[in-house]
């Protein structure tokens, strides 16, 4: 098994002050933690405190977007370079609430990915079908094609892929362990028949509507590496119950 991997999603929440408490708090709970990875993706404007914060600790940082460009007139945008410096370890990528609200394609994605990786900062592609292409039985094929598409001329190293179910997104609704395994499956599936065996060391999660209190059913499945975490992530006692129950997995560290 893979080493789990849980990402802390703030989404755009959290003040310098809120951001401060939280980590300071969450170091507490999480003393003496391992055989976790354990990311916090705030926005931009804490990303520079949150790293202050975070200090000699094993927490990664992550950002919640980039532009796939180094620099230039971009007005508005953050480049990969610029994530670097802010010692970020990871972008999440294809998020489905830039997808429908920035019109973000899978074309847009790919750049991303392919300019994530040549700078060596992991890629957190988010796939997931909405309800309606899920009623129509083509949840599976629609998720495949993200899959490719926005991994087109992508290496499979360095990777995370987070399975997010639309209709699971801040809904409350999250999708049952089954639900959730058998669309990892099939990624894992897709992954090595395009990498070979670098498509089985790819960590996939599984994020939407995800808790302490549901958190221990996914990852007992064998195809959830981890999840991608938005509301319940923004109070720290939830969130370290969530990355409490994710070291109970056995796992190999990579
Ligand atoms: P919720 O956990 O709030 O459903 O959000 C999931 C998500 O979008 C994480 O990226």
């Amino acid at each position: 098994m893979l080493r789990p991997l849980i990402m802390g999603n703030w989404k755009m929440n959290g003040t310098l002050a809120e951001g401060r408490a939280f980590v300071r708090q969450l170091c507490t709970l999480l003393e003496g933690s391992s055989n976790v990875d354990v990311c916090l993706c705030p926005p931009f404007t804490l990303l520079q405190e949150i790293r202050d914060q975070i200090g000699l600790t094993a927490i990664f940082l992550g950002a919640q977007n980039v532009h796939h460009a180094d620099k230039g007139a971009f007005t508005g945008e953050v480049s990969i370079p610029m994530l670097q410096e802010l010692d970020c370890t990871y972008v999440i990528l294809g998020h489905s609430e830039r997808r429908s609200y920035v019109g973000e394609t899978d074309a847009m994605i790919a750049r991303k990915i392919l300019a994530a990786q040549s700078w060596g900062i992991t890629p957190v592609l988010c796939v997931g079908e909405s309800l309606e292409v899920r009623d129509n039985g083509e949840g599976e094929r629609h998720v495949l094609a993200q899959v490719r598409n926005c991994l087109d001329g992508a290496q499979a190293e360095p990777l995370v892929i987070a399975y997010e179910p639309i209709w699971a997104i801040g809904t409350g609704r999250a999708a049952s362990t089954a639900q959730a395994a058998q669309m990892l499956k099939a990624i894992r599936e897709a992954l090595v028949s395009m990498y070979k065996d670098a498509g089985a060391s790819v960590r996939l999660l599984y994020g939407g509507s995800v808790t302490a209190a549901n958190i221990s059913e996914y990852l007992a499945s064998e195809y959830a590496n981890g999840a991608l975490v938005g509301g319940a992530s923004l109070q720290a006692e939830e969130f370290a119950s969530i990355v409490r129950q994710a070291e109970t997995v056995p796992c190999i560290t990579k």
